[in-house]
C-alpha cells in the first residue's frame, strides 16, 4: 500500500511543504494514541480555562495544541502558528515559507461521551500575510479520530484519505475522494431553527417535507455536532452540512471559524468535487479581518449546495 511519505512525494515538488503536512500527521498519530487513553488519564474534562472566543477549554484542547505546537516547532519550514486555542499568532521559525492555523481539537464537547473529534489544519503562504483568503491555501487537512483514525489531505490535486495503522503509518485508503452531486442528508442544528434565515429554513422546510415536497425525494438528519466527523461522512458518501449565519450569531459572523474550520473543509470538499458557500459567496473568497474571524459555513453535495444558493438568491 501507498503510504504518506509516498504519495506526498507524487503530489508535490515541495519538500517543505511535504514535510509540513507530516508534522501534523505525526502530531494526529501521537494525538491518536492519547485519545485512546484519555477517559483513563482522566482527560476528558474541563482545563479551567477559557479560550479567546470566551469557550472553556478541555483538557484535551490544551494537549492537544501542545502537541501540534511542538511538531510544528520542529519542523523549520512552519513560521506561524495560528490556532483556535491561542489569542495570538505564535511565531515559529524565522525562516520558514508557511503559515499554519489549526483547530487543533474539533467537536471537543463531544470528549465525554466518546464520540469522533478532529484536528482541523490549513497550510498558507506567510508572504501573503496573516489575513489570507482560502483560495490562498497551498494545502489542507484534517485527523478524524473515530473507530479508525482516517487523515485526510489536499494539496492541489485529490482529496486523499489514509488511516492510521497499528505502527503509527498513514496508507493510502482511497485516493480520490468524490462527493456525489446529489444526497438525501443534510446536517444543520435543528433546534436552532427559530435564529434561522428565510432561505435555510426554505431549504430545510423542503428537505422535511420529502416526496410529499418540491424537493420530490426524502431525506434524512444526521448531526454529529462535530464538524470533522460530519464532514467525513460527507466526503465518504454525500450530503450537506450547513452552520448558517442566523440571528443569534450574525454579531459574531457565524459559529465557525473562517481561518481554521470553513476554508480548510472548504478546501477539501472542493477537491471532491463538492461545493461551499457562505449563501451568498465562495467560502475560499471571503476576506478575512482577524484570525479568530467566523463565517457561515454551507457545503458538500455541490446540487444540494446551489439549492440553498437559490434560496438565498430569492430572498
Ligand atoms: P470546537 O469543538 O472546535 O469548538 O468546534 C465545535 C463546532 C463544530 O465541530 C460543530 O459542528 C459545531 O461546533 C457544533 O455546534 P452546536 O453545538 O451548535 O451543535
Ligand atoms: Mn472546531
Ligand atoms: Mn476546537
Amino acid at each position: 500500500m501507498t503510504d504518506l511519505a509516498q504519495w506526498l512525494n507524487r503530489q508535490t515538488n515541495d519538500a517543505d511543504l511535504a514535510q509540513t503536512i507530516m508534522s501534523m500527521a505525526a502530531a494526529g498519530a501521537e494525538l491518536a494514541a492519547v485519545l485512546r487513553q484519555a477517559p483513563i488519564a482522566g482527560q476528558t474534562g474541563l482545563a479551567g480555562s477559557e479560550n479567546v472566543q470566551g469557550e472553556a477549554q478541555k483538557a484535551l484542547d490544551v494537549i492537544s495544541n501542545d502537541i501540534v505546537l511542538n511538531h510544528l516547532k520542529a519542523n523549520s519550514a512552519v513560521s506561524i502558528l495560528i490556532s483556535e486555542e491561542l489569542d495570538e499568532a505564535v511565531d515559529l521559525s524565522s525562516q520558514g515559507r508557511f503559515i499554519v492555523a489549526t483547530d487543533p481539537l474539533d467537536g471537543s464537547s463531544n470528549l465525554d461521551v466518546n464520540v469522533t473529534v478532529g484536528t482541523i489544519f490549513s497550510i498558507l503562504p506567510r508572504a501573503g500575510g496573516l489575513l489570507q483568503k482560502g483560495s490562498a491555501q497551498l494545502a489542507a487537512g484534517y485527523i478524524a479520530y473515530g473507530p479508525a483514525a482516517s487523515l485526510v489531505v489536499r494539496i492541489t490535486g485529490t482529496t486523499s484519505v489514509f488511516t492510521l495503522d497499528a505502527n503509527g503509518v498513514w496508507l493510502l485508503t482511497l485516493a480520490a475522494a468524490q462527493v456525489p452531486a446529489t444526497s438525501g442528508e443534510f446536517a444543520i442544528n435543528t433546534a436552532r431553527e427559530r435564529f434561522w434565515d428565510a432561505a435555510t429554513t426554505s431549504y430545510v422546510r423542503e428537505n422535511v417535507a420529502g416526496e410529499t415536497g418540491a424537493a420530490g425525494k426524502r431525506y434524512n438528519m444526521r448531526w454529529v455536532g462535530s464538524m470533522v466527523a460530519d464532514i467525513h461522512r460527507i466526503l465518504m458518501r454525500g450530503g450537506i452540512f450547513l452552520y448558517p449565519l442566523d440571528s443569534e450569531t450574525v454579531s459574531k459572523g457565524g459559529r465557525l471559524r473562517l481561518l481554521y474550520e470553513a476554508n480548510p473543509m472548504s478546501w477539501l470538499v472542493e477537491g471532491a468535487g463538492g461545493r461551499s458557500t457562505t449563501g451568498r459567496q465562495n467560502i475560499l473568497d471571503v476576506e478575512p479581518t482577524d484570525i479568530h474571524q467566523r463565517a457561515p459555513v454551507i457545503l458538500g453535495s455541490s446540487e444540494e449546495v446551489k439549492r440553498v444558493e437559490d434560496w438565498y438568491r430569492r430572498a
